[in-house]
């Protein structure tokens, strides 16, 4: 069905370079006909990549430090007065944690590295829903998504003070869905993903450990960042009009397979 998105109006955050799960997303949504900004940190404009998917989906870029309330009304007034009226749809893609950069592990973290990674990663989707409230941004009906990682649940030590963070982001969307449920009749989830090949992804220590683990356990395999980005203009469009306050598995089966063939095999050989 195509035009899923046809006179909708959006943000999307986070498309740093091809890779992206947020690039994935412009393109579709761009595709489905929806009109909408890009925005990422002052500090990602600088690569230059952005430039490029702004030209191909005719998207304008406004920069804006998630961690800003400044930048943030700066974001939600300029995509208004861009657009001439209320946004429909954001989509927040935006994770960082200095202590994973730097290699900490769990035992050794910097607090104000903690406190960062929360403000980044988390706290970022509080505040951009509070400017959009406050703007009295939204239509009815509008549709927020973030995204977020099975280590919310379950220990994944490598994945360290993310883990706390996607907690936290899952946990604000559930409440600030209820908020804006009422308020607004807008919705609010969390897309649980597949490790996903991209620039956050990579950057964590054991990465390919973690993306093989998890792509013999799911009996479809990691869903790749396209097909996220499919389940995210899904999400975006009238077809899920009800669902809110969901943080929504996307990851082939990962979260409740107990283990897989793969898995048994691989043990067993391993064994001699
Ligand atoms: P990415 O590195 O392409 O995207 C992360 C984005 O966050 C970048 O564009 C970066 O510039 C932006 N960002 C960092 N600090 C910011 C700030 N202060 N203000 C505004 N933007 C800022 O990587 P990816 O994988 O596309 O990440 C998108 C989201 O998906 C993140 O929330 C990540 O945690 C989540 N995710 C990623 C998975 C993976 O394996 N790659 C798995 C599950 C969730």
């Amino acid at each position: 069905m195509p035009n899923l998105l046809a006179g909708k109006v959006g943000i999307i955050s986070g498309a740093l370079d091809e890779r992206s799960i947020a690039w994935k997303v412009a393109q579709k949504a761009y595709a489905e006909g929806a009109r909408f900004v890009l925005t990422n940190a002052p500090l990602a404009m600088r690569m230059g990549e952005i430039n490029r998917l702004s030209e191909e989906c005719e998207a304008p870029i406004i920069p804006a430090d998630a961690t800003s309330m400044e930048d943030l009304e700066k974001l939600f007034r300029g995509t208004q007065e861009h657009f001439g009226g209320k946004i429909d749809f954001v989509l927040h893609s935006i994770g960082m944690s200095t202590n994973i950069r730097k290699g900490k592990h769990y035992g050794e973290l910097n607090y104000e590295w903690f406190q960062k990674t929360l403000d980044v990663s988390a706290l970022s989707l509080h505040r951009m829903l509070a400017v959009a409230e406050k703007q009295d941004a939204f239509n009815e009906w509008g549709s927020v998504v973030a995204l977020s990682y099975i280590a919310a649940q379950r220990a994944f030590l490598d994945y360290t003070d993310m883990s706390q963070a996607k907690a936290v982001l899952e946990s604000i969307a559930r409440s600030y869905g209820q908020r804006l449920g009422k308020l607004r009749k807008v919705r609010v989830n969390t897309i649980s993903q597949s490790p996903t090949k991209t620039s956050a992804g990579t950057g964590i220590s054991g990465f390919d450990a973690f993306y093989e683990y998890a792509e013999r356990m799911s009996p479809l395999g990691n869903a790749p960042a396209e097909a996220c980005a499919d389940y995210c203009i899904s999400l975006f469009s009238d077809l899920t009009r009800y669902v809110t306050m969901q943080n929504l598995m996307h990851d082939g089966g990962f979260s409740t397979t107990g283990i897989s063939e793969e898995m048994v095999e691989l043990l067993t050989n391993s064994k001699g």
